[in-house]
């Protein structure tokens, strides 16, 4: 036990830069505390004592703000930096040193008992924000970017950031996807481009009735003696 204590405090000194001495360490880290007691509560869900399990998960949460269902299943050395607003679903699995940050989510996407949280692999990092969804594998030593929501499966030693995530950077180069803004979908633009390309088709219909007619168009006078109806009896003879 004493052994696993030293190592989850020497992975807090390779990760975070802020912390200066160990004592600092049982003091001022709730995400040390968080993965601490949630090793007991996990014991104890495993050996059918859940309602314990729960009440002693749900008092870690109000003390700390990290919702870690005693079902999930942690490696070692996972490190939670600030910890507040995390919530890790029940059957979450997060591997060995792994780093977390304050406010991701680890959820599942449907109301089956099944395996329905994310599998995050070794050395995975999860920026602050990040919203990992549903039965999908995070590949070992992949980082997840600030804010992101990842949906799908994101391979190893990827860059995986945005709403909805996408593979900004990979080992494996097919996976990756070109963050050019411009290649983002906009369907705002999009509809204002499908505006301006009518606008355009309109004038260039609206130049060839008014040259076939021989009208004028000065910048604020039209030939007024020809009226409309001229122009529909004109275009029609
Ligand atoms: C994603 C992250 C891990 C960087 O990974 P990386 O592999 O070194 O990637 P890069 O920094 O080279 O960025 C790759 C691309 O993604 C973009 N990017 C990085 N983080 C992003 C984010 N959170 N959202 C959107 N785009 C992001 C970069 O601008 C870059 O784009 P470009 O190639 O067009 O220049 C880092 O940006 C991050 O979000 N870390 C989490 C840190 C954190 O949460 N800290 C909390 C402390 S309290």
């Amino acid at each position: 036990m004493f052994k696993r204590l030293k190592s989850e405090i020497q992975v807090i000194k390779e990760k975070d830069p802020a912390m200066r001495s160990t004592i600092e360490v049982f003091f001022c880290y709730p995400g040390f505390y968080a993965i601490i007691f949630h090793r007991l509560s996990h014991f104890l869900w495993n050996h059918s004592l859940k309602l314990l399990a729960r009440i002693l998960s749900t008092l870690v949460r109000f003390f700390t703000g990290i919702e870690i269902h005693p079902g999930a299943q942690f490696g070692e050395r996972v490190f939670i930096d600030h910890g507040m607003g995390i919530v890790v679903g029940e059957t979450t699995i997060v591997g060995d040193d792994v780093l977390i940050y304050q406010g991701v989510v680890l959820g599942g996407t449907t109301t089956q008992k099944c395996k329905r949280h994310p599998t995050i692999e070794k050395g995975v990092i999860i920026g602050a924000g990040a919203k990992i969804m549903g039965n999908i594998t995070i590949g070992q030593y992949s980082k997840i970017g600030t804010g992101a929501v990842v949906l799908n499966d994101v391979p190893p030693e990827s860059t995986c950031v945005g709403v909805p995530g996408r593979i900004v950077r990979s080992k494996n180069k097919s996976h990756v996807v070109d963050l050019e803004h411009n290649k983002l979908p906009d369907p705002v633009a999009e509809a204002i481009r499908a505006l301006e390309t009518q606008i355009e088709e309109n004038e260039k219909l609206i130049q060839i009735l008014l040259d076939k007619n021989k009208i004028c168009v000065t910048e604020d006078k039209i030939d007024d003696k020809v009226e409309c109806g001229d122009l529909l009896k004109k275009d029609g003879d």
